[in-house]
């Protein structure tokens, strides 16, 4: 193509990932023209209008700074595969529901839809570079089916796992801990490397850049969410021990944290991990080594999955022993259904559980979130009997309830005037705080039975 871009840039896939990290390459390097690609016009259609498909802190700048002069949203996938050198992709791999491994193994079949894609339609050279988080060895996989034709075009698989994490995304792209590309460690391979590493090196220090094998790579990335998660699951599992014990897990992490060996980070006890990597990633590990017959190995990380399936019943079991062993009638009102603050993303967020359950005990729900209803409304799949009511102000939301369940750590659930809701609510009034966010002394003060995570709960009953 005659342009005057020194680089023409594709990814396939316009989703959490593939929006946010493509539109920081083009934001970084105005030389490059980056386009993204994407089965689905409703979401391209949302990238090109002033609202867009995700909401992420700082995100809407760059996109504004980038867009229509070397970012370009598109559903024409033929034309952007002819037209660029590079691509990326990044489509989701959910886990399989069906099947063999269903519940387990990665669904890859959107993977190699794109891969026979790139074999139709390109009529030269490419890298093709893994975004997606995927099982070791699937750049084998990728490499087969682009190979299978024979058609005198060259395609080098390289490996970049993502690391930004959902609500810092910006902040972490801008300034990775690190960038990790994985390649064959053949001449073309090295060389390949190198033109993804420059890109890279327009905004990160090249020390931060690690070059890999392509398996390493690959393995990394669920590793290292695997080691996040564990971090979360061993301090959730410490903090039912506290609430047997009357130790405070939030003065066990700070002691435990400051040994600079184990540091202090993702140390927070709360109502389990949410988010689409965290469950599906290490669930794919767990695949992976029962596949090879390393069931030991497999059944150490299948536990961080379930203490989190624990952490998130035993959130519910709290609520009704507190409440006098029946929730049914009563209102309770969830502050927060995203996964996390500063997203409006809801999959696999604990919220869902607890709602669900919730409604089996035949509470009447109350759910509120600056960012996530919508999500919320399509999760819950509600038909007409069931009583869940969405509100967005939080003071209205409360406002009759006979508890507050804090399932999002939003800043603003911190700063809210507790006096008032107090006032508007049913008696005895519960607060149980799933994110050990509020000030909880004030809280009993003010009049309400307080049920934190992994510390004694402060009540007047
Ligand atoms: P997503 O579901 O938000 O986006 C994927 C997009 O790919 C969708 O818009 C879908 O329509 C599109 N798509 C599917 N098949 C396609 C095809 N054949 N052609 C064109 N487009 C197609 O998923 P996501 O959260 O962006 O995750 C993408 C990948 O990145 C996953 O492998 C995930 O594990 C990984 N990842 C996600 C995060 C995160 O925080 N969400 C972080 C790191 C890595
Ligand atoms: C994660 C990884 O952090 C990121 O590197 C990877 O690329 C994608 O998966 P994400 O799922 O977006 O990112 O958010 P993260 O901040 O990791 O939080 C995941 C879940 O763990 C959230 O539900 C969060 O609230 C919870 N969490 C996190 C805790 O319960 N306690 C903590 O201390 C930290």
């Amino acid at each position: 193509m005659n342009s005057h871009f020194e680089k023409h840039i594709l990814c396939i896939g316009a989703g959490y990932v593939g929006g946010p990290t493509m539109a920081m390459i083009a934001h970084k390097c105005p030389q490059y023209r980056v386009t993204i690609v994407d089965i689905n016009p409703e979401r391209i259609a949302l990238w090109n209008s002033d609202h867009l498909p995700i909401y992420e802190p700082g995100l809407d700048e760059i996109i504004h700074s980038a867009r229509g002069r070397n970012l370009f949203f598109s559903t024409d996938i033929e034309k952007g595969i002819q037209e660029s050198e590079i691509i990326f992709v990044s489509v989701n791999t959910p886990t399989k529901t069906f099947g063999v491994g269903a519940g387990m193994a990665a669904d890859l079949q959107y993977w190699e839809k794109t891969a026979r894609q790139i074999l139709k339609s390109a009529k030269s050279d490419k890298i093709i570079v893994e975004k997606s988080t995927l099982p070791v060895r699937t750049a084998r996989a990728m490499e087969r089916i682009l190979f299978s034709e024979n058609n005198g075009v060259h395609f080098e698989v390289l490996s970049n796992p993502e690391f930004l994490a959902e609500g810092t995304a910006i902040r972490d792209m801008e300034s990775p801990d690190r960038v990790l590309v994985g390649s064959r460690q053949t001449e073309k391979g090295l060389k390949a490397r190198q033109q993804l590493v420059d890109i890279y090196a327009n905004w990160v220090p090249r020390e931060r850049i690690l070059t890999t094998d392509i398996w390493s790579s690959e393995l990394s990335k669920l590793v290292a969410n695997a080691f996040l998660a564990q971090r979360i699951s061993s301090i959730n599992a410490i903090a039912a021990l506290c609430e047997k014990t009357e130790a405070d897990v939030s003065q066990v992490a700070r002691a435990v944290g400051m040994d600079a060996r184990i540091g202090s980070r993702f140390l927070y006890a709360s109502v389990g991990f949410g988010g689409s990597c965290f469950k599906k990633d290490i669930l794919n590990l767990v695949y992976i080594c029962r596949h090879y017959g390393l069931d030991e190995v497999a059944d150490y990380w299948q536990s961080v999955v379930n203490i989190n399936e624990y952490q998130k019943e035993h959130f519910v079991i709290t609520m009704l022993n507190a409440m006098f062993n029946t929730l049914a009638g009563k209102r309770i009102c969830l502050f927060g259904f995203a996964f996390k603050a500063d997203t409006g993303d809801t999959r696999e967020s604990p919220a869902i559980y607890i709602a669900q359950r919730l409604m089996e005990e035949r509470a009447e729900l109350v759910i509120t979130d600056p960012e996530a209803l919508t999500n919320a409304k399509a999760d819950l799949k509600l038909s007409d009997g069931d009583n869940v009511r969405f509100v967005e102000d939080p003071y209205e939301a409360a406002s009759g309830s006979h508890a507050i369940a804090i399932i999002t750590e939003w800043r603003q659930y911190r700063e809210l005037d507790y006096e008032r809701i107090f006032r508007s609510m049913v008696k005895p009034a519960f607060v149980f705080d799933g994110r050990n966010i509020a000030d909880h002394r004030r809280l009993f003060e003010t009049g309400f039975n307080v049920y934190p995570i992994g510390k004694p709960a402060l009540t007047h009953l």
